[in-house]
Order: structure tokens, then C-alpha cells, then sequence
């Protein structure tokens, strides 16, 4: 593992089986009530520029139950929102913390907050990528499948931060990659090239039907992600067609899993009759951010 968790691009297929052995490992031992072998109080800054629910929670109940402890920095009231240098607020919160943990827009500018940290920098979504995210839905495929290798992973809709981590991770893992996206939606440059070095693995459509074929996990998103509300109706029109329902469930395999980051707009991307029906996978995706970021804080933190 390198110093920092900034993209499933730079993880190893080697690097991705040891996070998610160890996510298994805290997971028993959490459920056992069994305490973590961790060195007490260690602390995580947590850097928002956007929103959020599942990632904030279970970062800081993570660090929580690691015997360590969180500090959340919002934008609207940290010194960063007023302009401070990321390069200068790298240096100082090395200087207090033991790993920092940042959303926000630009992948640069987690890369330059790592760049200048000397302690691990972990990134919980940029418009690039959402590496964590995308663990923890590889953790719950293997939980509900058993294997990776070989397992058809499918995507429809926007080619957005999560398709980006998406395809990298399934690949790394094995497994074959299907992605539907309208023209103008497609994944990052920079990912359509990583995905050239799995030939015959990897295949970009812009018909759903076509890729959700035999697929073993359907993932899907919503059209418009956080800084894009602005072009929501665009985006509503260029991506009819796109829903994940029962017609295009039929084309998978019958035991197709349902991947959904949260939070859903059903009714657009996924009917609210397929996302019940597979609420238990989502839901299960959804626990395991907080298993997935406790192995990474294990792993980055121990070292
Ligand atoms: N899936 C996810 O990252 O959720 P939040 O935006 O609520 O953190
Ligand atoms: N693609 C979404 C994911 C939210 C967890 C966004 O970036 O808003």
C-alpha cells in the first residue's frame, strides 16, 4: 500500500484483497464485540466541501470504534472556505493529526493536499473518483457472491466519479465490465485508458439492454451528482432510457445484485419496485463504507 488512498487506479489487485480481508477481519470482530488491535487515540480530520450522510457517519463512528476520534472541517466554517492554501493546511493538520480525509471537487486538490501532508490522505469523493465508495460495493459483491473472478459487472447511466471507480476497481478484481452511458456522459479519458489494459474485459455501449445482458451486478447512480443540480433537466432528458426497472433486470443473470451508492432518486435512475426488492444488497453496500474505512484507517494508520 502506498502512503495515501487517493484513487482505485493507483491500487493493486494485491492492494484491494488485503483492504477487504482486513474489513472482513473488523467486521467479525465488531459484530463479536471483540476490540480492534489498534493503537489508542489516534485522530482523523475530515475535510467537506459537499455534502454528506453515509461518508461523515462512518468515518467518524469508524475512527470512533478504532479507540480514535474525528474532527469535522465544513467549508462554511473552516479557513479553508475562506481561501487558505491546501498546501498549508496539509502542513498543519500534519502537525496535529494522525490522517485526513477530504470531499470535495477537484482530484488535484487532494492530490496536492497529500502531496504536501505527512501524514495518509484518504479521498472520500471527488468529481474524479469515489474510491471508498466503490470498496465497499466490491466488499458486498464478494460477500453475497463469494468470488470476484470471472462475475459480469454491469453499469447504466452517467459515466460519473463512482463509474470511475467502479470500473477500476471490478477490473483490478477480475471481473468483466460492461457500461452503458449516453454520448457526452462517457467515463473519464483517463479511466477508458486504464480499462484498455484488460482487453476482451471491458466494453462501453450507449445501450443499457446490451450491457445489462448476463450481468451478475447492475450499478447505477443518480444523473445529476453534487455541483451538477444546475443542469438537471439537461441531464433528466439525455438520460431517458437509462433506468434500471424491471425490463432491463430481466436481461441479467436472475441472481443480479443491485449496486447503489445512495442517495437514490427513484423513479429516475431505479424504480422504487427493483430498489426494494434488492434494498437488503444496497443496504448491506451502505454498512460496509464503515468496515471498508476502518481497514483503510487500519492499514494507513498501523504503518
Ligand atoms: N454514498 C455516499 O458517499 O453517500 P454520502 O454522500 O451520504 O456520504
Ligand atoms: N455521483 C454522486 C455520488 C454521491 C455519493 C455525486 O458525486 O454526487
Amino acid at each position: 500500500m502506498k502512503k495515501d488512498l487517493l484513487k482505485l487506479i493507483d491500487l493493486s489487485a494485491d492492494d484491494i484483497t488485503l483492504i477487504l480481508d482486513t474489513a472482513d477481519k473488523l467486521k467479525a470482530e465488531q459484530k463479536a464485540g471483540i476490540k480492534h488491535d489498534f493503537p489508542a487515540g489516534k485522530t482523523l480530520a475530515m475535510i467537506f466541501a459537499k455534502n454528506s450522510t453515509r461518508t461523515r457517519v462512518s468515518f467518524e463512528v469508524g475512527i470512533f470504534q478504532l479507540g480514535g476520534h474525528g474532527i469535522f472541517l465544513s467549508n462554511a466554517d473552516s479557513q479553508l472556505g475562506r481561501g487558505e492554501p491546501i498546501e498549508d493546511t496539509a502542513r498543519v493538520l500534519s502537525r496535529y493529526c494522525d490522517c485526513i480525509m477530504i470531499r470535495t471537487f477537484e482530484q488535484e486538490e487532494v492530490e496536492q493536499l497529500a502531496k504536501h501532508s505527512t501524514i495518509p490522505v484518504i479521498n472520500a469523493l471527488t468529481d474524479f473518483e469515489h474510491p471508498c465508495q466503490v470498496l465497499a460495493d466490491i466488499m458486498t459483491i464478494r460477500e453475497h457472491k463469494g468470488a470476484l473472478k470471472g462475475l459480469k459487472a454491469c453499469w447504466i447511466g452517467d459515466g460519473n466519479n463512482v463509474a470511475n471507480s467502479m470500473i477500476a476497481g471490478c477490473l483490478t478484481c477480475g471481473m468483466d465490465v460492461s457500461i452503458a452511458c449516453p454520448e457526452g456522459y462517457r467515463p473519464d479519458p483517463q479511466i477508458l485508458e486504464f480499462a484498455a489494459k484488460f482487453p476482451g474485459k471491458f466494453t462501453l455501449t450507449d445501450k443499457p439492454e446490451e450491457a445489462a445482458k448476463a450481468a451478475d451486478v447492475i450499478f447505477t447512480d443518480v444523473w445529476a451528482s453534487m455541483g451538477q443540480e444546475e443542469e438537471t433537466a439537461k441531464r433528466q432528458a439525455a438520460f431517458k432510457g437509462y433506468q434500471v426497472n424491471d425490463a432491463l433486470m430481466a436481461l441479467a443473470n436472475p441472481s443480479c445484485m443491485i449496486q447503489h451508492c445512495l442517495p437514490a432518486h427513484k423513479g429516475e435512475e431505479i424504480t422504487e419496485k427493483v430498489f426494494e426488492k434488492h434494498a437488503q444488497e444496497i443496504f448491506d453496500e451502505a454498512e460496509n463504507r464503515l468496515h471498508v474505512q476502518k481497514a483503510i484507517m487500519y492499514l494507513l494508520m498501523k504503518k
